[in-house]
């Protein structure tokens, strides 16, 4: 299984993937890693020898354009091209992917948001769970659709909330269950035992 990571930020979650595929035996590999911005965490991905590429929402004039741009950068790496089956993993990447794009690549382009959609979704999840006092919050791996976190979820897990932890506590307990639960979602969708659903037409 081919996989193009896509980055805003540090990249702990890439990190864990890259980690992973590392090890002998693995059935996915990481073709290419990009980003919208120069997101520091592409240093993982450079220091593992992994092709990166920046493709900025600035140097397009539309919203698709900037699809259509960041889909031809994945493909160059033969990442949803050929015969040779390819997921599309959204780590931490801060941008809605356009319609055109989704159409492209979904189900087989997958998100990981650190809460437990449908709650919470949007750029804010663990800030607005702590805002709404709720008592367990956590992380959910799902399938991309045309909405904003709206597609099929594939898998959560979740944790308690614990009283006066801040938005960066809560965030770092969050991903030290979303790095072993995203490896193991793309290792059981690269192995077949987790089918993609095709999203509600
Ligand atoms: C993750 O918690 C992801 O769910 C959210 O952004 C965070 C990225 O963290 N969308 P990192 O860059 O992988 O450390």
């Amino acid at each position: 299984l081919n996989i193009a990571v896509l980055i805003s930020g540090g990249g702990s979650n890439l990190k864990a993937l890259i980690d992973a595929t590392s090890e002998p035996g693995f059935p996915a590999r990481i073709a290419v890693v990009g980003s919208d911005t120069e997101a520091p965490g592409l240093a993982h991905a450079e220091a593992a020898g992994i092709p990166t590429f920046v493709v900025r929402p600035a140097d397009s004039d539309t919203r698709e354009e900037w699809g259509q741009l960041l889909a031809a950068a994945i493909q160059e790496h033969g990442v949803g091209t050929g015969p040779e089956p390819s997921l599309v993993v959204s780590a931490g990447l801060m941008r809605i992917l356009p319609p055109g794009f989704v159409r492209l690549f979904s189900p087989a382009l997958i998100n990981t948001h650190p809460a437990l959609l449908p709650n919470f979704p949007g750029a804010h999840a663990v800030r607005d769970a702590l805002a709404a006092g709720a008592a367990e919050t956590g992380v959910t791996v799902h399938v991309i659709d045309e909405g904003v976190d709206t597609g099929p979820v594939l898998r959560q897990r979740s944790v308690v909330v614990r009283d006066g932890e801040t938005e960066d506590e809560l965030h770092e307990r969050i991903k030290q269950l979303e790095r072993p639960l995203l490896v193991d979602v793309v290792r059981d969708i690269a192995t077949g035992d987790l089918n993609l659903p095709q999203s509600a037409e």
